[in-house]
């Protein structure tokens, strides 16, 4: 993954949060940076151009297919108590002819694929598109186009869903959960089913942010979740202007969570993204797209991402290790600092991350379930 393109990315996403500080929120670093290189590859001229002076991409295309090759790599060989599906497709107006080449290049590259599509009838064509989404994704996305995204000028969109189902290293105790209060905002309270978990984890007091983090993993598997707790009801603001950066040194300690369970999708339109990077002329009349179709005039018309996940005790039957709260043992434990209390009773941000990637990132302002 190019840190770079990264770094550029990690200001963005801490305004978007700041703009839906209200509602909770979901989005996938490592897709924007997919979509973004897959749409690279399908530029020439001066719509690619741009895209070397925004995100600092190679000249020369086939460093960027390498580039994408070991969250791939990593994808694939993840073990089966995992699920972390991406799906990417390229449409195109049936009116275009499409370069040959292409699909051989981004099916290598980013597992993805050009289609021409028919979009005469709008209500067909989103429904071709919604049944590959939910075929591909095992019925977790069932829909990421509606009709009214659809009509016969367009001349190309992307779709692109993730979705991951993993299962803790450390279960939280199902028989334990329990509704609690949650503070949304100073004066909002609403209940929710708080998880509950003592454990030895990753995590850090930090002063400079207000708050504290924990990071769960999940079973035999390098990704994990941070989850970041403001001091404060009201301190994620801070927090989360550099929550997407992953340069915080974590130490074990015994940890008493508390978080809720909580499941978030969402649908963003990536352009808008886009554009505010600095990526334009990919959207206009004008666009050069001379690696994806043969003939003049198509540009890009939409981005549309589908992202979901789920946050539980993951099903599993209560451990009775797992459930008690640790305390400290004045005689023995003198020496051991106390257990962190993480009591995620008010908005929290988090990223699922591995040494390669962002996979999600976002906040919970108002868990549901
Ligand atoms: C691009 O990079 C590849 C792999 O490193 C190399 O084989 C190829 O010659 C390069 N192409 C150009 C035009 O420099
Ligand atoms: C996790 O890894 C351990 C040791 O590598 C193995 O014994 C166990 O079966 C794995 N569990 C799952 C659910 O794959």
């Amino acid at each position: 993954m190019s840190k770079l393109s990264l770094s550029v990315l990690a200001g963005f996403l801490s305004t978007l949060a700041a703009e839906n500080a209200k509602r909770n929120l979901i989005y996938s670093p490592v897709s924007i940076e997919l979509m973004m290189g897959l749409v690279y590859m399908a530029a020439g001229g001066k719509t690619a151009q741009e895209f070397r002076n925004v995100f600092k991409l190679p000249e020369n295309k086939s460093h960027v297919v390498e580039s994408y090759r070991p969250v791939f790599a990593g994808l694939r060989s993840r073990p089966k108590v995992h699920i972390l599906q991406m799906v990417n497709r390229i449409y195109v107006n049936h009116k275009y002819r499409l370069v040959p080449e292409f699909n051989q290049v981004v099916q290598k590259g980013f597992k993805a694929k050009a289609k021409l599509i028919y979009l005469d009838d709008p209500v067909r064509a989103s429904l071709m598109v919604n049944s590959w989404i939910s075929k591909r994704t095992r019925g977790v996305i069932r829909h990421i186009v509606s009709p009214n995204d659809l009509d016969p000028d367009i001349s190309a969109f992307l779709v692109n869903a993730i979705y991951f189902k993993g299962q803790w290293q450390h279960d939280f105790a199902a028989d334990q959960t329990h509704l609690a209060d949650f503070h949304v905002s100073e004066d909002k309270i609403i209940q929710v089913e708080m998880m509950t978990l003592s454990a030895s984890l990753f995590c850090a007091y930090l002063a400079d942010l207000d708050a504290k983090v924990i990071e769960l993993n999940y079973l035999n598997s390098t990704l994990s979740m941070r989850i970041f707790l403001p001091n404060r009801i009201g301190g994620l603001r801070k927090v989360e202007e550099k929550t997407g950066l992953l340069n915080y040194r974590l130490q074990k300690n015994d940890v008493n969570v508390k978080l809720p369970k909580f499941k978030i999708e969402s649908s963003a339109q990536l352009r808008g993204i886009f554009e505010k990077l600095g990526i334009r002329d990919v959207f206009k009349p004008s666009a050069d797209l001379n690696g994806l179709v043969l003939d003049s005039g198509a540009k890009i018309d939409k981005i549309v991402q589908k992202a979901f996940l789920k946050v539980d005790e993951r099903g599993t039957k209560a451990s009775a290790a797992t459930g008690v709260l640790i305390r400290r043992k004045k005689s023995i434990d003198n020496l051991k600092p106390p257990p962190m209390e993480f009591v995620a009773d008010h908005p929290f941000s988090y990223v699922i991350h591995d040494r390669d990637a962002i996979y999600f990132q976002g906040h919970i302002v108002e868990p549901q379930w």
